[in-house]
């Protein structure tokens, strides 16, 4: 069985739910307390085993890419004046991985960003992570995912139960039980009206694909505003394989949205050590004064 050794993070998004933030700087880059989201993801991919990392970037991500840099004068700033410990955590985010660059070009959609890692990946199996899509520490579902791989070498989704009303954001999966939070994709469709869906699992940000997802890639016709959709190109890649998904219930926020954001942002925050304490007690307090419970 192939090991995956490589994550693709698309991040070439227009980010266009988040203006005015996302006008000169990525979404990718929105700090969750005080570390940018795109950060987070690379974290879980060398959590889970992954240490080759392709960023699909495109127009005005250039901070994405100075951010996994080295930095000398900052890194010359903090040795005189002895904040070893910032030091080393500013180094350690240009080592964790490799991470290199493909650009984008025009953002064509989601399933025209994961074609253009083709020739870096070639034929192996790969993870697609969103760049925007934040899992909570202590999640383990691209670790677990990495395992079905492993254990089917087929392609795995990340699926998630969303309220019928909710379904028509997201591509959205008719599946059959295999055990616990594991099961069979049979049909997947993108973006259903509330009363077509075929279920109420949507397929979230967090993907295994063998490499034959690239094939079902050049054969999916650009659909609304010339957009190249992943999900018809898993649906092409199911006439031809199994594919499995991975049901997981918390720990997931799109942060491309606003109220995600919020969401995310104060769950890392109660979190933190340094943080946590002080930020709790003022929200118990904020719950208080507003009334809003
Ligand atoms: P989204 O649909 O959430 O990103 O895509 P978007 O288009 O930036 O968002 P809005 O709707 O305008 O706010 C999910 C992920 O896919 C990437 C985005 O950067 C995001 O991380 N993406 C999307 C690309 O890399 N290229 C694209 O053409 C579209």
């Amino acid at each position: 069985m192939k090991r995956i050794n490589t994550a693709v993070i698309p991040a070439a998004g227009l980010g266009t739910r988040f203006l005015p933030a996302t006008k000169a700087q990525p979404k990718e880059m929105l700090p969750l307390v005080d570390k940018p989201a795109i950060q987070h993801v690379v974290e879980e991919a060398v959590h889970a085993g992954l240490r080759d990392i392709l960023i699909i970037t495109g127009r005005g991500k250039r901070a994405i890419e100075d951010h996994f840099d080295r930095s000398f004068e900052l890194e010359h700033y903090l040795e005189k004046a002895g904040k070893f410990e910032m030091l080393k955590e500013m180094q350690a985010i240009a080592e964790m991985a490799n991470i290199h660059y493909v650009r984008q070009g025009e953002p064509r959609g989601l399933g025209h960003a994961v074609a253009v890692a083709r020739q870096h990946v070639g034929d192996e199996p790969f993870a697609v992570m969103l760049g925007d899509d934040i899992m909570t520490g202590r999640s383990t579902v691209l670790s677990d995912m990495v395992t079905l791989h492993e254990r089917y070498g087929r392609s795995v989704l990340a699926l998630k139960e969303f309220p019928r009303n909710e379904i028509s954001s997201y591509g959205c999966a008719l599946v059959e039980a295999v055990d616990d939070s594991l099961v069979r994709v049979l049909d997947v469709v993108e973006k259903p009206k509330p009363e077509d869906a075929p279920s109420n699992l949507a397929v979230m940000g967090r993907y295994i694909f063998t490499p034959e997802i690239f094939d079902c890639l050049e054969q999916v016709q650009p659909g609304a505003g010339g957009e190249i959709q992943l999900t018809d190109a898993i649906a092409l890649l199911l006439q031809q394989q199994t594919i499995y998904g991975y049901v997981f219930e918390e720990g997931r926020y799109d942060i491309g949205d606003k109220l995600d954001y919020l969401r995310a942002t104060v769950e890392l925050a109660i979190e933190r050590e340094d943080l946590g304490p002080k930020f709790r007690t003022f929200l118990a307090d904020l719950v208080q004064r507003k009334k809003l419970i």
